[in-house]
């Protein structure tokens, strides 16, 4: 008997995986959190394939560690630009170096994130997994739309995430302010609203050229979760990492959906690493990903852009 939509997560996990030789010669490719983990390794199989490389990382001395790596073993070009995502003034600042300095982006990859057992709060106030996941995500991404459609054919990913299935989702307290923090949760907060406000996106972008798709990376050993007390760390160190995946999976699926022949023009769309899933029903909530979009907007200060229905 086949599962129900919201359990093709666990067959989807199982199912082999798609891979592509396509090249992406001189195809220029930004990508946050590449610093570690799923980003790392999705940066380093975008330039072997010879696409040139921004990456937009928090941490100075990693991120040129990862310029060095892939410039000197790859060849192609690489560049830094430094923001802390729990700051948005940060993420504004990395969008204008980004506009003044690269001409052409053919491709934006959502992937920083964190996951937060503990309810923090960043400067600004807002809860952290969610400012770091979402709102800095959707800052950057907006901030760069019009030079990614003046681009176009151009692609956005986003590296979400099945924690979405956790939801914990409240506009009227985003910060958990009213409610026990639970980790899981936060997380699914931070997720849904961004898996919300995507397929508003998808919309927008109709008839651009670009697309616009969200995936899972898989469940794979990296460091998230590893800025957490002892106890998580001890859990995700030795009961949960040996279930996990290799990271490079994660790359490769990731160079699949942004490469491979048969995804180009493909919008609109979640996926298991490379196949297609359906996300939870509270995810594809079009009316609540309207008000997660002006929300977002709100509270990233972004003039509002008008969605497809109003
Ligand atoms: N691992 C999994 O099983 C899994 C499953 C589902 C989804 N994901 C998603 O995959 C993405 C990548 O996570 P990962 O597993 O690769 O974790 P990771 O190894 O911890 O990498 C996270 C990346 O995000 C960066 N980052 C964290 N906080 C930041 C901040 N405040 N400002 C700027 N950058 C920041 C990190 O920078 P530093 O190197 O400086 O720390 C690092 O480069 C996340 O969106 C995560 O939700 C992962």
């Amino acid at each position: 008997m086949p599962l129900p939509d919201e359990l093709q997560f666990m067959a989807n996990a199982l199912k082999p995986q798609k891979t592509t030789d396509a090249r992406m010669d001189g195809k220029v490719c930004i990508i946050t959190g590449a610093t570690s983990g799923v980003g790392y390794q999705a940066a380093k199989r975008l330039a072997q394939a010879g696409a040139d490389i921004v990456l937009v990382c928090r941490n100075p001395q990693k991120g040129e560690a990862v310029q060095q790596e892939l410039t000197e073993t790859f060849g192609v070009k690489v560049s830094v630009v430094l923001a802390d995502f729990t700051r948005l003034n940060e993420v504004r600042r990395a969008a204008n170096e980004i506009l003044d300095q690269i001409p052409r982006i053919d491709i934006l990859i959502n992937n920083a994130g964190v996951h937060r057992t503990h309810r923090t709060l960043t400067e600004a106030g807002f809860e952290t997994a969610f400012c770091v996941n979402h709102l800095a995500a959707f800052l950057l991404t907006r901030l760069l739309l019009d030079r990614i459609i003046a681009s176009a054919p151009a692609q956005i990913l986003y590296v979400n995430s099945e924690g979405h299935r956790f939801g914990g989702l409240d506009l009227d307290d985003l910060d958990w302010a009213k409610r026990r923090y639970k980790g899981l949760q936060g997380y699914g907060a931070a997720k849904t609203a961004q898996l919300l406000t995507i397929w508003e996106l998808n919309d927008l972008l109709a008839g651009t050229g670009v697309t616009v798709n969200a995936m899972h990376p898989g469940a794979v050993r990296t460091q998230i979760g590893m800025d957490n007390g002892w106890l998580y760390r001890t859990y995700q160190r030795f009961i949960l990492g040996p279930f996990l995946q290799k990271p490079e999976v994660s790359g490769e699926a990731i160079y699949y959906l942004l490469a491979a022949p048969e995804m180009q023009g493909v919008s609109g769309k979640f996926y298991n690493k490379t196949n297609v899933e359906t996300p939870m029903p509270h995810a594809m909530n079009r009316a609540l990903g309207k008000r997660v979009w002006t929300v977002s907007e709100e509270l990233t200060g972004l003039p509002h852009l008008p969605l497809k229905e109003e």
